[in-house]
């Protein structure tokens, strides 16, 4: 992200006239969620708000308390998971859009989003919040989402940087991970989104990498961040994540926010303007952290600078707005194609609507909603179609709908104060304890059971909707494990038992374990948290108005304990974390170690077929390539890089046909195959994918740019990404197991 020289030389004028407090206000939260402001020059305060699935619910200034107004409701857009899920960059732009839009709307500078870790365990309570167990679909997910974010006059906040991949103890654990394991697994989304899409902003992690908190690292921040990528955005720390004046200030870090309501004694408050003073800290560090957050101020067009070059002016700037029908559109669109149907044994779905004239749906995940939970991702959402209520206004009141719950839910009992308040305790986060269930529970559970198998032997088409909630996908908790909660398992096997024609639903924002049911089952469905329009979008794929089209971004282990994070490396501990599986993270480690998966990273059923024929592989010399998105179909965003002149590109290009009878899209993904054996190397890596609509009998032409870095490996001798010469194998696919054609060539 590169600013111009006008912004800089504005800034400048502005900077020499700021005094010390001024400065110091300006880099570190004067509220929970803004900046001082500089009446005087009339710099306004900068405000945030998270975060990934719409913007958050107002909080009084200096209190973690809601606002509680009528004017804070938004659109509750699907989550970064489901994003990805779509495999489609059409939609993550048009996320991005609605998310910059609505900020603005409501009066906000950044937006806290997106979040783009790596989902290195199925476990982490935030992968609802990331993308992809995979840097390139990630990158090519986060990167047009951004740029729809920016089109606003709003920052991105990418976060968060880096490595922060469980939120057990995350304030102080520390992360050691060899240097090609970073490049190549944890960095190459976060260097996308600062020079593909040009993010204004980017959040530090809470975590430690290599002994020093990522707020603080000079490694990550000074080294990596400002000087290899040249990164000239402002550097935000996640809420808390400061811990020592002198390193944050020698660091590349610019503001500095935190949950305590003492903004004065934040580490760059009042001791950095003591230090300042006493002359142990430079004041040229101040001023370099103001110009950052100068920079991103005059970049946003919040004021510009009069033409006495004196003070700040009111620029013209972009005003937003929110829950406009068209973003509800956006949400609907998005959850319609982030939907995963994992499994239609005898098409068994979709349902008919036309004959169904009594439906059963078991399960407490079908009433529920899951917006107003989560961690900082909570959102007040405008409304939240449940699926119970999207299946019955699809139907009408031709069919008799009867919901059970199936399963029970506990209630908890609502803390005193907000969670977010206590956040800084107890290292921050810790890994969800196991609890024993009590008599009282025992006995509800078997009630429900007992009335949800009456119920499916009685009614023909039934539908069970069960999952998760975040009381497990959530902020500052791990689960311990993949297991269904709520004594689940049981009820859906009974179910199934009792009615072999039951449709599963599972709504989740992580894998979940389903090896005890799986087999027994026709159709399952999964339903990532989709937004406000979730309920709509899936009674649209229930019942076959929509052809289902997303795939897996992550791979579905049968247990975390298959997962390379638990068996190889580290998880869940509480000082130092070894990634000792290295680059082997997700199907990376699945494919090369012959480790069966429940479902494959990639995969997704259609109610059509798609045939693919016809590959081709050229090499284009000399030629400067698209890099990233690998893609000449013309539907991608924000992807205008060069790669090297002289370097070769290969184009690769396949028909691909609709030969079932509905229209459908299809998600044709390329892995590149290593076949020199000289670098030890995964089997395959994702660095392309496109998906096409196709009406049936239709065919089209999928084309792909494959720029040198496809076939790079970072090679820590040489300390840089190198491509080997050899043979390269080409692998067109509909998900990581099913490959439909392979090609070769020679780099
Ligand atoms: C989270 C961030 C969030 C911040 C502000 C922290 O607890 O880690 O993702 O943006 O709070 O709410």
């Amino acid at each position: 992200m590169k600013i111009s020289n006008e912004i800089k030389e504005k800034a400048e004028i502005l900077l020499e006239q700021l005094t010390l407090e001024e400065k110091a206000g300006m880099i570190h939260g004067g509220g929970l969620f803004r900046t001082a402001p500089v009446e005087r020059l009339g710099i306004p305060a900068l405000y945030m708000s998270d975060g990934p699935m719409g913007v958050r619910a107002e909080f009084a200034d200096a209190a973690w308390v809601p606002v509680g107004s009528t004017e804070d409701y938004v659109t509750y857009l699907p989550s970064n998971a489901a994003v990805a899920s779509t495999w489609n960059r059409e939609l993550a732009y048009e996320c991005g859009s609605v998310l910059g839009e609505e900020a603005r709307g409501r009066g906000k500078d950044v937006i806290l989003a997106p979040g783009i870790n790596i989902k290195r365990s199925p476990l982490n309570g935030r992968n609802f919040e990331y993308m992809s167990e995979d840097p390139y679909l990630t990158a090519e997910q986060c990167v047009p989402l951004i740029c729809g974010i920016q089109e606003h006059d709003v920052a991105a906040c990418v976060k968060h940087f880096a490595v922060n991949s469980q939120e057990t103890q995350r304030l102080w654990v520390d992360t050691e991970l060899d240097e090609r394991t970073l490049r190549e697994i944890y960095l190459p989304a976060f260097e996308a989104a600062v020079n593909r899409a040009g993010s204004y902003s980017i959040m530090g992690a809470y975590n430690r990498l290599r002994g020093e908190h990522c707020c603080e690292s000079r490694f990550l921040l000074n080294g990596i961040l400002r000087k290899e990528w040249g990164y000239e955005g402002a550097v935000i720390s996640d809420w808390g994540a400061v811990h020592r004046t002198k390193e944050a200030a020698v660091s590349a870090l610019d503001l500095e926010m935190s949950v305590t309501d003492n903004f004065e004694e934040y580490c760059l408050a009042r001791p950095l303007k003591d230090a300042v003073q006493a002359g142990e800290i430079e004041e040229g560090l101040v001023d370099e952290k103001v110009r950052h957050i100068l920079w991103l101020m005059l970049a946003l067009h919040m004021f510009d600078v009069d033409r006495m070059k004196r003070i700040a002016v009111p620029a013209d700037r972009k005003a937003g707005c929110y829950n406009t029908p068209a973003h509800r559109e956006t949400a609907l669109r998005t959850a319609r194609e982030s939907m995963v149907l994992l499994k239609n044994e005898g098409n068994r779905l979709p349902l008919e609507k036309g004959k169904l004239k009594k439906l059963l749906v078991i399960g407490h995940n079908g009433s529920a909603i899951h917006s107003n939970g989560g961690g900082s991702a909570e959102i007040k959402a405008l409304y939240e179609i449940s699926p119970l209520m999207g299946l019955m206004s699809h139907l009408g009141g031709n069919c008799q709908v009867k919901f059970v719950e199936g399963y029970y839910k506990e209630e908890r009992e609502a803390g005193e104060t907000n969670w977010q308040e206590d956040s800084l305790k107890d290292g921050g986060g810790k890994e969800r304890e196991r609890t024993a269930v009590d008599e009282k529970t025992a006995r509800i559970r078997r009630e429900l059971l007992e009335e949800a198998v009456k119920y499916a032997k009685e009614y023909e088409q039934v539908i069970f909707m069960g999952g998760l909630n975040h009381e497990f996908d959530v902020e500052g908790q791990d689960r311990a494990d993949m297991k269904l909660p709520y004594g689940q398992d049981e009820v859906i096997e009974a179910v199934l038992d009792a009615n072999p024609d039951t449709v599963v639903v599972m709504i989740a924002g992580s894998p979940v374990e389903m090896g005890r049911w799986e087999k027994k089952a026709k159709a399952i469905v999964w339903n990532w948290y989709a937004g406000m329009e979730s309920g709509n979008a899936l009674a649209d794929v229930l019942l076959g108005e929509i052809n289902p089209s997303g795939k897996l971004p992550e791979s579905f282990p049968y247990s975390h304990r298959d997962c390379s994070a638990h068996c190889v490396g580290d998880f869940a501990e509480e000082k130092l974390l070894h990634y000792r599986e290295g680059i082997y993270v997700g199907y990376r480690y699945y494919e090369k170690n012959h480790v069966p998966v429940q479902y494959c990273f990639g995969h997704g059923l259609s109610y059509t077929e798609f045939v693919y024929s016809d590959m081709n592989i050229e090499k284009q010399k000399g030629i400067g390539s698209r890099s990233g998105n690998g893609n000449e179909n013309g539907n991608g965003n924000g992807n205008g890089e060069k790669s090297g002149s002289g370097e070769v590109t290969v184009l690769v290009s396949c028909n691909i046909k609709n030969v079932g009878k509905r229209a459908g899209k299809e998600v044709v993904q390329l892995y590149v195959r290593d076949e020199n054996g000289m670098v030890d190397k995964p089997v395959k890596e994702l660095k392309g994918y496109e998906k096409v609509e196709l009406a049936p009998g239709e065919s089209k032409r999928v084309r792909f740019r494959l720029p040198g870095e496809a076939f790079a490996y970072f090679d820590e001798a040489a300390g840089e990404f190198r491509v080997l010469s050899g043979e390269y194998g080409i692998v067109l696919a509909a998900s990581l197991q099913d490959e439909r054609l392979e090609g070769r060539v020679r780099v």
